[in-house]
């Protein structure tokens, strides 16, 4: 059948493009499973290290295997004094996604053995990229504000560290633990736009580097991670719960897209919701700032009387960082500093059996006409 025959599925929409082993996305049931194993149950009972294994593994490690791999993970979340360097650099006024994006790219220049493309390599690169990523968000937390860059440590956790490298501090368990949860949940998902873009990057056997750094490229855009900013932007305009359901009503009678509501493959509720809602919650208790999360609900639920559009994950991410007390242009870089383990382990299972992704389109421009000489146009 030719292209002009074929219908046109815009936004590649109910389109299966391929299979994988990695996650599965359940809308009837609004469920998420890595490997098969329910996303809510690894975020209470399960630290982002384990799920970073299990997404690139296929199986939860064991005492053994975890202890070597938080090890190789802890020895490599140094930069090199070139990247330094040049983050040094960067326009301060720059947004946290473009730094991390030439960050990344930075370090593919770096890699000493660029023309090994083998299974071993990429997962020792997506190791280190998961262990440098952090290190690259301190650096540029730190430069932008004229700090000193802070040195990550060998004895915290991914999310620990995380606050180490940003604030020269570490807040207490409960915040760890809701941080920690919110990287499990924002792991993997499936083909969702920034890892579909990674797959396509690789499928033309580019490598891992370029991949992430087109992920990175993807994922700022508000329709998909840069999401979780634009909710806490919205809910400090509204600033007040007396003004949410208002300021609701108005945005629908407008005609405005809410961000943090809707989904393109949940309809009915967002798996990951409940879980990070819960934790949001905990850090509105833990810091007595229930303000936002009281506005938020009242928006939910007028937009569930209005429209019956469900919040997705971004909705309650986003004040959950702001009350941890993270920088709002940081959210999304939060989110790669998570899905850097699904992208990998996609870019991973695209590459092990490759097909160039290359669709097709209709075309609907000119009919075929011939070239006149530029001095016979008119
Ligand atoms: N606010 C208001 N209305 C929304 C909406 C939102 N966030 N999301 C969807 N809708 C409405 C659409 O306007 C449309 O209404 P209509 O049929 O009257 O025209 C209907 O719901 C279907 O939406 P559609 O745009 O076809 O859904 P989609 O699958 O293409 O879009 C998103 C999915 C995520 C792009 C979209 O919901 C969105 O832009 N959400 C806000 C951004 C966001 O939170 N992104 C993070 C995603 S995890």
């Amino acid at each position: 059948m030719s292209a002009e025959d074929s219908t046109i599925h815009r936004g590649l929409e109910g389109v299966v493009v391929d299979t994988t082993r990695i996650s599965k996305v359940m809308p009837e049931i609004n469920a998420l499973v890595y490997h098969g194993y329910p996303v809510q149950e690894l975020a209470e009972q399960c630290s982002f290290e384990e799920v970073a294994w299990l997404i690139w593994h296929g199986e939860l490690p064991n005492a053994k295997q975890l202890a070597e791999f938080t090890a190789a993970e802890r020895s490599q979340r140094g930069m090199s004094a070139s990247l330094l360097d040049v983050m040094r650099k960067f326009p301060r006024a720059a947004h946290p996604m473009d730094a991390l994006r030439t960050a990344v790219s930075f370090l593919g220049m770096e890699d000493r053995e660029p023309e090994k493309e083998d299974a071993t390599t990429n997962l020792r690169r997506s190791v280190a990229l998961l262990a440098k990523i952090p290190t690259m968000m301190g650096a540029f937390y730190r430069f932008r504000q004229g700090q000193e860059f802070i040195a990550p440590r060998a004895d915290l956790s991914i999310a620990g560290n995380f606050f180490h490298v940003c604030f020269g501090k570490v807040p207490a368990p409960e915040v760890v633990k809701a941080f920690d949860v919110s990287l499990v949940l924002y792991a993997e998902h499936g083909f969702n736009a920034s890892t579909f873009t990674t797959r396509v990057v690789v499928s033309s056997l580019s490598d891992i580097y370029s991949g992430v750094t087109a992920g990175i490229a993807s994922l700022k855009g508000p329709l998909h991670g840069g999401a979780n900013e634009a909710v806490m932007k919205m809910l400090l305009e509204i600033g007040e719960p007396a003004r949410a359901r208002e300021w609701m009503l108005t945005a629908l009678r407008e005609k405005r897209k809410v961000m943090g509501f809707g989904h393109r493959v949940y309809k009915h509720g967002d798996s990951r919701v409940p879980t990070m809602k819960k934790y949001a919650r905990k850090m509105a208790e833990f810091t007595g700032q229930t303000k936002w999360l009281d506005i938020a609900d009242i928006l939910e639920a007028t937009m569930q009387e209005q429209k019956g559009i469900c919040p997705n994950l971004d909705f309650p991410s986003g004040p959950a960082y702001y009350m941890m007390g993270v920088a709002i242009d940081f959210y999304t870089p939060i989110f790669v500093m998570a899905r850097i383990t699904g992208w990998t382990a996609h870019i991973m299972e695209q590459l092990a059996d490759n097909r160039l992704i290359r669709p097709l389109s209709q075309y609907i421009g000119h009919g075929e006409r011939r070239v006149v000489p530029v001095s016979g146009r008119s």
